[in-house]
């Protein structure tokens, strides 16, 4: 199959950067997207041009680093995906496929479809970790925990950081983000400890970084390729004025 790239060039991050239009044939439609991108470098490689900047980790759905905005679309046509799990047969042969980076404020691009993500990370230093000594793994029924909270402690700790909801948010907010990372560790008896100190922290970082606020659009959810309901907004702020209050 034939496809056109309407790719999004940038060298830096205060170039201004536009899109260039690449015609790449010869593609597979077993082929991911990323393979695709591949194949886009291999020619610019033997044309002496510069590559396409993107990133990736795993290729399989877990890192969270691939994330691109395809035709208006975080992550792509497909909900419940990443980047990566992306294949060329949800494209029509002769397609023309617009390729942007993720647009945050807070995100700004380094190079190409690549954004600095990493105040994401500085969230993640005010709260996301428990200081209880755990130990080696335990016996698994050395800590009884409930079904139902096990259950949404897991759909939280699911979130795998690739930014979709921040890139979708007609807001840039992390709030999804931010409260899945809180839920995730505040519904657990090792998260208990710091559990108030965790919600006012990560969300004062969360509004240092300049993310905007949410306004229960729900298109955060729809994007996440994880599926992270948004009912965790909800909880987490449900959190942060219980520990404005006791905390
Ligand atoms: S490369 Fe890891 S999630 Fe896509």
């Amino acid at each position: 199959m034939e496809v056109t790239f309407r790719i999004w060039r940038q060298d830096n991050p205060t170039n201004k950067g536009g899109f260039i239009n690449y015609v790449v044939d010869d593609l597979a439609e077993d082929m991911s997207f990323l393979e695709a991108l591949d194949h886009l470098n291999e020619i610019l490689v033997l044309r002496n041009e510069k590559v396409v900047a993107f990133e990736y980790d795993c290729r399989e759905g877990i890192c969270g680093q691939c994330g691109i905005f395809i035709n208006g679309r975080a992550h792509g046509p497909h909900s419940n995906i990443t980047t990566c799990q992306l294949y060329m047969r949800s494209f029509k042969d002769g397609a023309i496929i617009t390729v942007e980076p993720w647009r945050a404020k807070s995100f700004p691009i380094l190079k190409d479809l690549i954004v600095d993500r990493s105040a994401f990370d500085r969230i993640i230093e005010h709260g996301g970790y428990i200081s209880a000594k755990t130990g080696t793994a335990p016996e698994a029924n050395a800590i009884l925990i409930g079904k139902g909270v096990s259950d949404k402690a897991m759909d939280a700790a699911a979130c795998i950081g690739c930014g979709a909801c921040v890139a979708t948010c007609k807001n840039s907010s992390a709030a999804l983000f931010t409260a899945a990372k809180i839920n995730h560790l505040n519904s657990l008896p090792q998260g208990k400890p710091e559990a108030h100190q965790r919600v006012l922290d990560m969300t004062t970082q969360m509004e240092k970084e300049g993310f905007g606020h949410c306004s229960f659009t729900g298109a955060c959810e729809v994007e996440c390729p994880e599926g992270i309901s948004i009912a965790n907004i909800a909880e987490m702020n449900a959190r942060y004025f219980k520990a404005k209050i006791f905390g």
